[in-house]
Parts: structure tokens; sequence; C-alpha cells
């Protein structure tokens, strides 16, 4: 059922799934009042995942509602193997937005790819997860959209973590685990990357499997993304075995949610209990999205 927030008159409309909801009555566009900022932070809190529908935002509002929230991270390192319009990073063209914002497309101009992650699918996983301290969140905002796919999934890592059967909660007990910094969601090698001869030579952060977000204190699994994962202390093979029963439970679709992108559409979600994950589409098609990342700590 949606609620008002009187105060800033912000309606937040459920999904009615696991996670996600619709904020309703705010323009982005400009300066947002103090209760309004409250009211999102409610939400997002509540949520997990929040949808704004009919958004009409330059990058400097992309960027200016991001802060709202916490403090602007870089964009991730780019594939190696297209060109891009800069040495490291899609990026967008303004000072600022070539160190904050990321270009995600499959749009290639004149030869040079204008973002990353092409048409592919992109795999379940949570933002740039392989640094010591990993985007809390990201805002995705979309300018081009394809008539179908493209859509973009979430999975709520709470109810992940709270559904785990008992044994598999007891083998992730005190565990970490290594997440693989060399490719990007679409299976890409990252510049100045190699890959490892075996997930157990991962390069990466380590993270424990179970984190437990500084704010509502509530504990999430806390996987990253599947591909090269390792969990140090256990041999090749049980690591493989076991990561593969964890992500085999937290992507159920019991525990997801799916936003079919319309133009002018924001996405916030939360990358410290949501793990997301997007269909292929058609190449043909052109998608276009501008993305920023708000930094996060050290999860514990
Ligand atoms: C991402 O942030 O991983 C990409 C999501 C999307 O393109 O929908």
């Amino acid at each position: 059922m949606a609620t008002v927030i009187e105060r800033a008159r912000v309606m937040v409309r459920p999904s009615g799934k696991a996670l996600a909801a619709d904020i309703e009555g705010v323009d982005l566009a400009g300066p947002l009042a103090s209760e309004t900022t409250a009211a999102i932070r409610q939400a997002w809190s509540d949520h997990l995942v929040l949808r704004f529908r009919g958004q009409n935002l330059s990058d400097d509002d992309l960027m200016r509602v991001s802060r709202e929230l916490g403090d602007l991270d870089w964009a991730p390192i780019a594939a190696a193997k297209i060109k891009v319009p800069d040495e490291d990073r899609y990026i967008d063209g303004t000072p600022e937005g070539r160190q904050y914002v990321m270009v995600i497309s499959n749009v290639v101009e004149n030869g040079v790819a204008i973002g990353q992650l092409g048409a592919y699918e992109a795999i379940w996983h949570t933002d740039m997860s392989y640094i010591a301290e990993p985007p809390m969140a990201s805002v995705l905002y979309s300018l081009e959209v394809p008539a179908s796919g493209g859509d973009t999934g979430f999975c709520n890592m709470y109810l992940a973590l709270e559904t785990l059967p008992a044994e598999l909660r007891r083998q992730i007990e005190g565990r970490a685990c290594r997440h693989d910094a060399s490719r990007n969601s679409a299976g890409e090698l990252r510049r100045g990357f190699v890959d490892a001869p075996d997930a157990s030579q991962t390069v990466g952060a380590e993270h424990p499997i179970v984190r437990t977000h500084p704010e509502t204190r509530r504990k999430a699994l806390f996987l990253g993304r599947r591909r090269n994962a390792y969990i140090p202390g256990l041999p090749l093979a049980e690591s493989e075995a076991l990561l593969d029963a964890l992500w085999a439970h937290a992507t159920k679709p019991e525990f997801t949610w799916y936003q079919q992108w319309k133009l002018g559409d924001l996405i916030l979600w939360d990358n410290r209990c949501v793990m997301h994950r997007r269909d292929a589409f058609d190449p043909n098609a052109r998608r276009v999205m501008h993305r920023t990342q708000i930094k996060g700590d050290r999860p514990y």
C-alpha cells in the first residue's frame, strides 16, 4: 500500500515484491528540501531500491542528487577490449563528470564506444565490491532506452541471509570472500588486469560474507560477483561448492524485483544489501544510461 510522508509530500509506493518502491511527488532537477531528503532516506532504508520516474536531469543534477546521500566515488575502471574516449574510464565530458559519471551504453560513435557493458547480459553483482571500501550506493539514470530488453534486476540480500539454510549459515560463519577485480559484470577484462590461473589466485579485496549494514544494523549476505570468487582458507573445490550453494539461494526469484526502463527513470540502490544484474538487449537498439557511485566504508 502506498504511504504519503506528509511534511514532505513524498508518496512511497512499494513494488509488492521483495524490495523496491516508487517515489512520487519529487522533482530531482531542483534542490531538495531537507524534509524531502529525510523522507527519501527513510524510504530507501525501508525498501533498498527506489525508483523516481519522469525525471529530466543533467549530469550536474545527477551528481547533486547523489551528494544528498554522501560523497561521490570514482567511476570504475573500464574494460580493455574496445577503444574508449579516455585512458582508464568511460566517462562523461564535463570536468567533474569525467571523474564521477560512468556511462553505461552499447552506442559506438565514430568507432569509439561511448560507454561500458555493451548490450550484453550483466551478471548478478555488487558494484565495485572488489575494492577495499566499495560504494554504498549507485544511482542510475536513463537517457535512451531500447523498446524491450535491458531490464535491471535487484535482489534483497537481507532476505537472502535471513532465509539461508542453517547448514549453509554455519559454513560461512567467520568466513570472508575474495572479490575478483579483473572482469566486469559483462565478463570483459578490465584495463591493466590479466586472468588469474584459477579462482584461488583471484586479485581483489576480501570482505566478510555476512556484513552488517552500518545504518540499519541488519546483517546481509555480501557475495559481490560469482566469477572468480574465492573463500580464503578453503580448498578450491570446497570454496566453489559453497559459493555455488550460496549463489543458488541468494538469487532465487522470490528475493528479486525487475526494473523495466522508461526514459527519465532514476534508480537509487543500496550496494550494502542489494545485488543487481541486467538482461541483454538488441545490440542494434540504443541504450544510454549515466551512473554515479556514492562512497562507502569497509564492510564489517
Ligand atoms: C550496472 O550498473 O551494473 C548496469 C545496470 C544496467 O545497465 O541496467
